[in-house]
């Protein structure tokens, strides 16, 4: 099976990124037959969190004891590096029924270790094969942009909130995304924590950037009770308004044409 969608969820910091990606799985597991790979590309990492999953380690953390170990000398002779960082990249995979989870985690000690980070690039490529929709939860501001973590995806959804900083931040990561050529097939606006009465505002803005609104996602208070909780967003019940909201998304960005 090739993987047939790829989606990025970016925007200013706590807008409602995580929020949305956990969103858009649920709205995959209920209705596609799709097995999904979402990647947590915060290094803040929470999405295991709000989706009630157990992580034990990041690629990150793999990565640097990779650095380590080639500097100490320290990693077996007989097996080649590139397989032992893949073992251990896909041992840090969670594995669920409908969904597997990679965390990237922080990229700890800087400088460019090339060897890794080619590695790297390979084996996600590899692993992103597998699956029929690949979600990613990006970290905010612009930074994934340049590292083009989000490079080659089919729709990049731009996530935010009632704040000048948040279409700021909007118009900023589509404007970049144009500048560095990342391949993008469209670039979408969603609104997160906006009053009934403000669609409008939001419509005005979207079209003012240069992208296309895909929806708007209201305050909605099981989203803020599951959260308070600490109860996996995927078992919110359908009919809560930030998951109705959700549905119309992923009609419109085309996830309703998947099998
Ligand atoms: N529509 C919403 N209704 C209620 N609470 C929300 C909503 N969207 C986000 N939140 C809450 O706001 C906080 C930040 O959201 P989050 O999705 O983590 O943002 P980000 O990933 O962009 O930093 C979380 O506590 C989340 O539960
Ligand atoms: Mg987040």
């Amino acid at each position: 099976m090739a993987r047939k969608l790829v989606i990025s969820i970016s925007g200013k910091g706590g807008t409602g990124k995580t929020t949305l990606t956990a969103l858009l799985l649920k709205w995959l597991i209920q209705n596609t037959d799709e097995i999904s790979l979402v990647v947590d590309a915060d290094p803040a990492t929470n999405l295991d969190d709000v989706l009630g999953v157990k992580l034990t380690r990041t690629v990150g953390q793999v990565s640097k004891d990779m650095k380590d170990q080639i500097e100490k000398g320290t990693l077996p002779p007989t097996t080649p590096k590139k397989d032992l960082l893949e073992a251990w990249v896909f041992q840090t995979l969670v594995e669920e029924e409908r969904f597997d989870l990679l965390a990237m985690g922080r990229s700890e000690g800087e400088g460019c270790y090339c060897f890794v980070n080619n590695v790297l690039t390979h084996i996600l490529d590899t692993l992103t094969k597998n699956y029929g929709v690949i979600l990613m939860d990006m970290e905010a501001g612009l930074e994934h942009l340049s590292r083009r973590t989000d490079r080659d995806v089919d729709a990049m959804l731009v996530v935010t909130d009632p704040s000048r900083m948040g279409f700021e931040t909007a118009r900023r990561i589509k404007d970049l995304a144009e500048e560095v050529h990342i391949d993008v097939k469209k670039i979408y606006l969603v609104g997160n924590n906006f009053p009934q009465d403000m669609t409008d505002t939001l419509k005005k803005a979207a079209d003012d950037i240069g992208v296309e609104l895909a929806g708007s996602v209201p305050y909605d208070e099981n989203v803020m009770s599951f959260n308070i909780t600490g109860k996996p967003l995927l078992g919110i019940p359908d009919d809560s308004p930030a998951y109705r909201a959700v549905e119309h998304i992923a009609q419109k960005i085309g996830l309703s044409n998947l099998s």
